[in-house]
């Protein structure tokens, strides 16, 4: 069976962009494929982190993962520093991979600029230990939203520049969007993705926004001039609307601007908000019932499975390698 590797790092809210981006689809695919899932603490280190913070939101977005439907006992979903193998592996591919293309990287451009006081090295090599996630596994398949899509793409030239100066050893990862939901953009912007790290929380809708919450922010949400529900490429703030609209209740866009039609904003995004809640509430329900508890023992089982897979694996890379 092939494989499909993703994570998410817990670095405060999960947002629908986050949800619908990714974990979304990985509910389709954990029933065609043998699945890895993990929380990529590690990588959260990058932009400073309180560590109390980062310790509740590593077992929050287990709990997210879990009140999604990720299925812990038939799949593999861990956290990333319990698996050594990572760290290692990430050193190794530091080694072969040119800075030139970790200064293309388009996420490094953008948080270097976001966080000009600590510009630090890990931002830096971010890539190469996004790498060593995806090869230690053999993964196929790497289910993300767009902005990681250039990742994935360095990964296939770091594991084939590997393989050319090594050995043959390491699986060329492909990643998979979905077209619709691979780049929800920010409320306030819809220029721009919605992000995490927004400056107002206007941007986003966290999955534990509360039901009154979620009405304000759609109230709030910039629209395009004219006053149809239509989509379209010139119409980026109603088309990204539309998109969640379509995105939560099923409905395609020619069925939500029939619905809509004659009429207004005001009208379309009282209903949007409506449509939301509705989808949130579930998971939230269920994101409260998972104890603390559950989470770690979840993520200590998770993290010997996983440890078996990488272990192998780091011992044929050592071998090749010389070490
Ligand atoms: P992260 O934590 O920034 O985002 C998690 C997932 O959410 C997707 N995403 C979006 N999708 C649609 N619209 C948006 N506005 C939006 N914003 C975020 C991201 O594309 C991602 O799929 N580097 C990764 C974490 C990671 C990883 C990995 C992923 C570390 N190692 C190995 C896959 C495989 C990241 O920072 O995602």
């Amino acid at each position: 069976m092939k494989r499909i590797l993703s994570g998410i790092q817990p670095t405060g809210i999960i947002h629908l962009g986050n949800y619908f981006g990714a974990i979304h689809n990985w509910l389709a695919l954990q029933k065609k494929f043998d699945c890895v899932f993990f929380i990529a603490d590690l990588h959260a280190l990058t932009v400073y982190q309180k560590p109390e913070e980062l310790r509740r939101n590593t077992l929050n977005l287990l709990k997210i993962y879990l009140a999604s439907g990720l299925n812990p006992d038939k799949h593999i979903i861990f956290r990333q520093s319990d698996v050594q193998e990572h760290i290692e592996l990430g050193w190794i591919l530091n080694c072969v991979t040119p800075i030139a293309e970790l200064e293309r990287m388009t996420q490094f451009k953008d948080k270097s600029k976001q966080h000009k006081e600590n510009i630090n090295a890990g931002l830096f090599t971010y890539p190469c230990l996004m790498a060593a996630d995806i090869l230690l596994y053999d993964t196929d398949f790497v289910p993300v939203g767009e902005d990681q899509v250039q990742h994935v793409e360095l990964t296939r030239a770091i594991a084939q520049k590997f393989n050319n100066l090594y050995a043959d050893i390491l699986k060329l990862p492909q990643a998979k969007i979905n077209k619709i939901s691979a780049r929800l953009k920010g409320l306030d912007n819809p220029e721009k993705k919605m992000s995490k790290s927004a400056a107002s929380e206007y941007n986003y809708i966290a999955l534990t926004d509360s039901a009154d919450l979620i009405r304000k922010k759609i109230k709030k949400a910039v629209t395009d001039s004219g006053s149809e529900i239509k989509y379209g490429a010139d119409r980026p703030a109603i088309s990204n609307l539309m998109t969640i609209y379509s995105l939560t209740t099923g409905l395609d866009f020619s069925q939500i601007e029939k619905k809509f039609n004659g009429k207004g904003y005001a009208d379309f995004k009282s209903d949007l908000a409506e449509q939301i809640v509705k989808f949130t509430q579930p998971i939230q329900k269920k994101f409260q019932a998972v104890s603390d508890d559950q989470a770690e023992k979840i993520l200590s089982d998770g993290a010997e499975r996983a440890r078996k897979i990488a272990g192998q694996k780091m011992e044929q890379i050592k071998d090749a390698v010389g070490l």
